[in-house]
């Protein structure tokens, strides 16, 4: 679907004045088999475990965010399971699509009266952009023209607000030569477009399976653990990491400082099988 910012972008009063909260839910890679597994973690277990949490947490979130592979397999199924689970959690709920998933089926099937298909957010003092890296029947990630121009054309319509931009794939390397070569190709052209944008304090994503939390050039570059198996982080080749699943706390205050945090499962019982090589 295209984004279309010539539309009403999608806005939300936030439940205080000073502070936007947001959740980060990501690469879930729920499978249409409730028993589906990803390297021997049952992705919907850890899932529900984290989404359990978010909800017993005493304040409540703005909004959530769903970050990519979502599903595992791309299936109608695993992504119904996913907008029923969501509506349940009674949150509005944004989400854009990893390289497992497949954008077009995420259209029709994660949509309902608390999961939205909108893809620029007003909130508070604040503009979330959520952009589409994903690339047909490849792992790696890429923005197309349309959605540069979508980036390029949010930040110019709200220069006075603070501007948070999502993605699944990674705009830069993070020190681990796998992963580092299945990140977004073009991302030259997305931090030139950021750079022209001082409003920009936040760039977000996932597909890393792995925190990440740098600040560079006064913007917070924030990766996410995935709601299932980890990756190791600085490892030369694929290799699961042992760290629990976990998931993203966000603060975007209204001065625009962002304070961030990763929460983790560490009750949940799991047994990751750490021989399968490949993801
Ligand atoms: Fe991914």
């Amino acid at each position: 679907m295209t984004p279309n910012v010539e539309k009403i972008p999608y806005e939300i009063q936030p439940g205080r004045l000073d502070v936007v909260r947001l959740v980060q839910v990501t690469d879930s890679h729920i499978f249409a088999d409730p028993e589906g597994c990803l390297l021997g973690l049952n992705t919907r277990s850890s899932f529900e475990a984290i989404c359990e949490r978010v909800e017993r947490e005493e304040w409540r979130p703005d909004a959530l965010l769903a970050t990519g592979d979502l599903s595992q397999d791309a299936s109608a199924e695993s992504y119904q399971y996913l907008a029923d689970y969501f509506k349940d959690m009674d949150l509005p709920t944004f989400w854009l699509p990893g390289n497992h998933d497949n954008p077009e089926t995420m259209d029709i099937y994660l949509s309902n009266n608390r999961v939205l298909q909108a893809k620029q957010l007003l909130i508070g003092k604040w503009q979330i952009i959520l952009l589409d890296s994903s690339v047909r029947g490849k792992v790696h990630g890429s923005l197309n023209d349309e959605q540069l121009h979508f980036l390029e054309r949010a930040l110019k319509r709200y220069p006075d607000k603070h501007a948070l931009v999502c993605l699944h794939h990674q705009p830069l390397d993070i020190g681990s030569h796998w992963l580092d070569q299945i990140g977004l190709k073009n991302a030259d052209e997305f931090n030139q477009i950021i750079a022209q944008y001082p409003q920009v304090k936040g760039v977000l994503w996932g597909h890393i399976h792995q925190e990440f939390d740098r600040v560079k050039d006064g913007i917070h570059w924030l990766a996410t653990p995935s709601s299932c198996v980890q990756f190791k982080p600085g490892s030369e080749d694929f290799s699961a990491g042992t760290e629990a699943p976990g998931y993203r706390y966000l603060n975007l205050f209204s001065d625009g400082r962002i304070e961030s945090i990763v929460h983790r499962i560490d009750n949940m019982e799991f047994t990751v099988d750490y021989s399968i090589k490949g993801y």
